[in-house]
């Protein structure tokens, strides 16, 4: 179990308690990363990485030919870490923050937002200006990959369905009128967090699949391919949502977008 026992903030948590496992992470790339990452995205192109931890990713981008790259994270401590780590300067990280940004109108031709890092922002006017923002710095033309987490497919687990029910009963007793796709983190840098069972913040969001299809396009963004886990252990994206409904839903959910 985690020793802090007073985090209030998705910010606070990534400064303490989860604050060594993603900036010392070692710099290789999930499979579905990778699947993206390949499928998707051209190693020429001016890109950026949102939320980039000690830079995991984006430095993993680098290794495997990606030759424009920047990325952010609102965590000042882990932009430190990942510019020492980067010897050769070759990628340009700054400190910002997803719901608003300092990059200018159309400034990169490819966004990568990996790891639910929108589902982290905590309230549902931040989440949406973080798809604005993502659009606003999109060139023309240019693609951007979303994560998110995924609630359709978290309530088919069978002791997730247990805990959610217990939730409910919880909120209700307590008289809190908070939507149960806001979820506590149930493990802190891989350790039970027994705060969850209390229903502490901080919290994540885990969207819906029509709901997430809805913002992101009302954000402006066209999606040209989308599913979740399911689909990428296929190496096959869904085109429409509809088909997408009638799929397997698995794991997290994933949005590639056009401008
Ligand atoms: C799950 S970690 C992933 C880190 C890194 N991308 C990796 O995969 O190794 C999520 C990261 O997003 C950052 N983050 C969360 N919300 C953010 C926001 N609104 N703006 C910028 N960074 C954010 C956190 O500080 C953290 O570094």
């Amino acid at each position: 179990m985690t020793d802090t026992m007073k985090i209030s903030s998705i910010k606070e948590l990534y400064s303490t308690d989860e604050f060594n496992f993603w900036a010392y992470k070692e710099y290789s790339l999930l499979p579905e990363e990778k699947f993206f990452i390949e499928t998707f995205l051209d190693k020429s192109l001016k890109t950026l990485e949102a939320g980039t931890g000690g830079g995991r990713i984006v430095s993993s981008m680098h290794k495997i030919g990606f030759k424009d790259l920047y990325a952010f994270d609102y965590v000042s401590d882990f932009i430190e870490i990942a510019k020492n780590k980067n010897n050769f300067n070759n990628i340009c990280f700054s400190v910002d923050n997803a719901i608003s940004l300092n990059y200018k109108d159309g400034e990169f031709e490819q966004l990568l937002y990996l790891q639910q890092v929108i589902s982290l922002i905590e309230d549902e006017a931040g989440r949406y200006n973080a798809f604005q923002e993502a659009y606003r710095i999109l060139k023309k033309g240019g693609t951007a990959i979303f994560s998110l987490l995924n609630f359709d497919s978290r309530v088919t687990s069978p002791l997730y369905t247990l805990y959610l029910a217990y939730l409910r009963i919880l909120r209700k007793f307590c008289n809190v009128n908070r939507s149960i796709q806001y979820l506590p983190q149930l493990k802190y840098a891989g350790e039970i967090n027994l705060e969850s069972l209390l229903d502490k913040p901080p919290y994540l969001y885990w969207y819906r699949l029509e709901e997430a299809y809805q913002i992101i396009q009302s954000a402006n963004f066209k999606i040209v391919a989308l599913g979740s886990d399911f689909q990428v252990s296929q190496g096959r994206m869904h085109t429409s949502l509809e088909t997408l409904k009638q799929a397997p839903n698995q794991g997290m959910l994933y949005f590639v977008c056009t401008k």
